[in-house]
């Protein structure tokens, strides 16, 4: 171990696999575990210590003796300090494996229990340009690289549309390309910000809390319909005209919104999205079904897999045309819509009031009767009965990553269906979930699917079984 005072570096560590939140571990001498970031598994490294915990040890690498088989060249200029898609570095195949391996540590270290079956992983076909939904922000104090620094040239445009530094709240990395959505959100991007510093137009200045414009969303279908959100925090006669050049020069672009926030934070779910040109939703298509999708609502980020993910649901449910289905946590209705014709009846239940419109309008638009769409908090909705479908056999749900609550979990086990599926963007609340559920339902199976190539997030669903 190389020692100065308060500058401890670990020699020609070896990285020996990836986990939670994308952290790359090793194991020191000492055998403390090293958890560190932008390694690869395979790689032999030296690094710095910057934390040192009872059990473990925080560092960043500083040297590369030897590149890992596993590597990958990244694509993104903007990799490593970006931190979007962290695992850009590594091969798709490694990528696969370690989501996996994440999934079933999870359950081994968490609910301590483990799926009868695990079925493999589904992977992407498409490894870049899969997101359908991508949100910048505009900022006055861009992130200065180093190199910037050390060029010590004065730095004169200090605006940046982009993604937060992590773990810096008032700093946005300018973005030039982002390989992450198709190619028109990069030109529709660099057109609005150009437009915007050309009009005068000034970018959010976030300690302040002032300037104009603040927040971007851009939504794109498989359809190749595509929706523009513009967050401003002053609407003046040049924020009009930058919607309006934006209408001109796109013709690809079906709905230009904007929505005027003046609160501190930047989240639109409390405010009203109004509408400057064409429809106030965009329209996916999947397996057949149509499904609208408006600002506000929650859609599933990658089109591409979501027919896969919820064949899985379908698989495993083995829906019998008697069932009653409730699909908690449901957004605007897709796994409700997707289930429809399989059984007699499915309760949606989602709290976003707007996703609850779409999903009623996405059972009009497919002509779907059987399925009827509650607006409310999940574990408000099903603590009493739901008149006329009191006693669901099948339960689905599909929570935000910090999962499902305990009086939710409690009012499930009351209800006491024959299956419960639990799809899940993160599989340690997911596992710590299971566990309580244990002495009523079995883990029968467990299957993840890629939903976020080049990142370390993976999408789980499993089945549980009434015992
Ligand atoms: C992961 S999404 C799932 C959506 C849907 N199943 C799909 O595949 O598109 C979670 C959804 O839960 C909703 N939600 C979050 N907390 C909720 C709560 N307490 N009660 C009801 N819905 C909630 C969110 O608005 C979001 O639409």
């Amino acid at each position: 171990m190389g020692r100065r005072k308060k500058n401890i570096v670990l020699e020609k560590i070896k990285l020996t696999g990836a986990g939670s939140l994308g952290k790359v571990i090793a194991k020191s001498s000492g055998e403390k575990i090293i958890f560190t970031k932008n390694g690869v598994p395979g790689d032999i490294v030296d690094i710095r210590v910057k934390r040192k915990r009872k059990s473990y040890i925080e560092g960043d690498i500083i040297k590369i003796h030897k590149h890992s088989t596993k590597r990958d060249k990244p694509k993104c200029s903007h990799f490593e300090l970006c931190g979007g898609c962290s695992w850009q570095n590594m091969k798709y195949e490694n990528q696969i494996i370690y989501k996996e391996n994440e999934v079933l540590e999870n359950f081994k270290r968490i609910s301590k229990i483990i799926p009868e079956k695990k079925l493999p992983i589904i992977k992407s076909d498409k490894k870049y340009y899969y997101r359908n939904k991508m949100e910048f922000s505009f900022s006055n104090s861009r992130w200065i690289t180093k190199q910037e620094i050390n060029s010590k040239e004065e730095i004169i445009d200090k605006n940046a549309l982009g993604f937060h530094k992590s773990g810096m709240w008032s700093k946005v990395i300018d973005i030039d390309k982002c390989f992450l959505q198709t190619n028109i959100s990069n030109k529709i991007r660099n057109f609005i910000k150009h437009k915007a510093l050309e009009l005068n137009l000034k970018f959010f200045d976030l300690v302040k809390q002032n300037g104009d414009l603040r927040n971007l969303m851009i939504r794109t279908t498989t359809t190749k319909e595509i929706m523009v959100l513009i967050q401003f925090f002053n609407y003046s006669k040049n924020a009009k005209n930058l919607l309006m050049s934006l209408k001109q020069n796109f013709n690809e672009i079906t709905s230009i919104m904007y929505v005027i926030n003046k609160k501190r934070n930047d989240t639109i779910y409390d405010l009203k999205p109004l509408c400057f040109s064409g429809n106030t939703f965009i329209e996916e298509k999947i397996d057949g079904l149509s499904f609208r999708i408006s600002a506000k609502s929650f859609f599933q980020t990658n089109s591409f897999q979501t027919n896969k993910l919820y064949n899985i649901v379908k698989r495993l449910a083995k829906l019998k045309e008697n069932d009653v289905v409730y699909d908690l946590y449901c957004g605007t209705g897709t796994i409700s819509l997707f289930l429809s014709k399989n059984v007699k009846k499915i309760i949606g239940i989602e709290t976003v009031e707007e996703a609850v419109s779409s999903a009623k309008s996405n059972a009009k638009i497919n002509n779907i009767s059987n399925c009827e769409f509650i607006c409310g908090d999940v574990k408000d909705i099903i603590n009493k009965p739901i008149k006329g479908y009191e006693h669901p056999d099948i339960i689905i749900v599909d929570p935000p990553r910090n999962g499902l609550e305990k009086s939710v979990i409690e009012s499930i086990t009351k209800l006491s269906p024959k299956k419960i599926i639990y799809v899940s963007c993160n599989s340690s609340t997911q596992a710590r979930d299971i566990n309580e559920f244990k002495n009523l339902y079995k883990l029968k199976v467990s299957q993840a699917i890629d939903m976020f190539p080049q990142t370390y997030h993976v999408e789980n669903v499993v089945l549980l079984d009434k015992i």
